[in-house]
């Protein structure tokens, strides 16, 4: 036997020299639901997420930042009396995740906030543009989330991430940002967002999931991946910073095919219903929630993610940490 790939597998140095992968700390960023009230309410089926207080969140960002996790990813949860048919709160200047962008960036200036730029947390329909006559609406809902991409850039939001699947919007937000003087805010577009199942867990933890219909006239087909080549043109085209592939781990063909198409950084949401799964499978004493987390995320950069927003981002840091150590 001439060949033996074995031989590159013989000893953990052997391994380290020729790992084609790295998953770090630095890659990571932190999804994190924000509420208006002092408790934290636990998250059922994500075990680890609560809903937090701003106070709370700065906390947890704080810790997240001494492992080494460079960025969260803001929600806010909004009771039911705050929504509107046109999202109004979400340009609230003194609302909930204004008040937070600003805690953060005070407490902690060298955090990334990155925030969520869609109708759903703030809409009494629960769809992420606008509803009439039980249509989305799409050029009616540019200016909302423009509107909304401004008051979180005004607030000191780092970088504003559209995850709302309108044609158009990133220009739109790009135009508004620079228009207000924001020409240093990037954008992170949920360029290739398909139409899941697997965002159950986060509907229910922003109260969010659609009053009624489905998202599958906005979000992407399951079924398609040419269609992704399409958006990316689009987003590139309109200035995007950074192109998110969502979910994560179902569609790594779908990563790897968008690797392949764009030099700009791509972001991979490992989203609610995947932490849910390793939660659940742990719970039962069925999968180690440790390794699968890493492999999980480990496979995410191999399909050629640069950056991984994932609600394991703490865990996943404190194990890395630890295993430099030697522990
Ligand atoms: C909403 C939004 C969703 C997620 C991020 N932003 C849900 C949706 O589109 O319904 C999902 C994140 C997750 O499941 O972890 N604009």
């Amino acid at each position: 036997m001439l060949a033996r790939p074995r031989r590159n597998r013989r000893s953990a140095g052997i391994r380290g020299l020729i790992r084609e992968t790295t998953l770090d700390p630095a890659h990571l960023v932190l999804p994190l639901f924000v509420h208006a009230a002092d408790m934290d309410q636990p998250i059922l089926s994500m075990p680890g997420c609560a809903r937090r207080s701003i106070a709370r969140t700065v906390e947890v960002a704080r810790e997240a930042l001494s492992l080494g996790v460079p960025a969260v990813a803001l929600f806010p949860a909004l009771d039911e009396a705050s929504k509107d048919v046109r999202a109004s709160a979400s340009t609230d200047a003194d609302g909930l995740l204004a008040r937070t962008i600003r805690a953060l960036k005070s407490a902690l200036p060298e955090l990334v906030v990155i925030t969520d730029v869609a109708m759903d947390p703030y809409s009494s329909d629960g769809h992420d543009g606008l509803v009439r006559d039980g249509l989305i609406v799409n050029d009616e809902t540019l200016p909302i989330l423009a509107a909304m991409a401004v008051a979180q850039a005004r607030a000191g939001a780092d970088i504003v991430a559209p995850s709302d699947m309108m044609d158009g919007r990133v220009a739109a937000i790009r135009m508004a940002l620079d228009a207000a003087g924001f020409t240093e805010v990037g954008i992170c577009s949920y360029c290739v967002k398909y139409a899941s199942a697997f965002y159950g867990p986060f509907r229910q933890a922003l109260d969010s999931a659609p009053r009624s219909g489905d998202k599958k006239t906005y979000q992407m087909d399951p079924a398609n991946t040419r269609e992704a080549e399409r958006e990316v043109r689009l987003d590139e085209s309109e200035g995007a910073d950074w192109l998110m592939v969502k979910p994560g781990l179902p569609y790594l063909d779908v990563i790897a095919r968008v690797r392949s198409l764009t030099a700009l950084p791509i972001a991979a949401y490992h989203v609610s219903g995947e932490y849910a799964m390793l939660r659940a499978a742990a719970a039962q004493g069925w999968l180690d929630y440790e390794r699968c987390l890493l492999e999980s995320l480990l496979s995410l950069r191999r399909a050629g993610a640069d950056l991984i927003f994932t609600y394991g981002a703490v865990d996943a840091a404190r194990l890395l940490r630890n295993a430099k150590k030697g522990g």
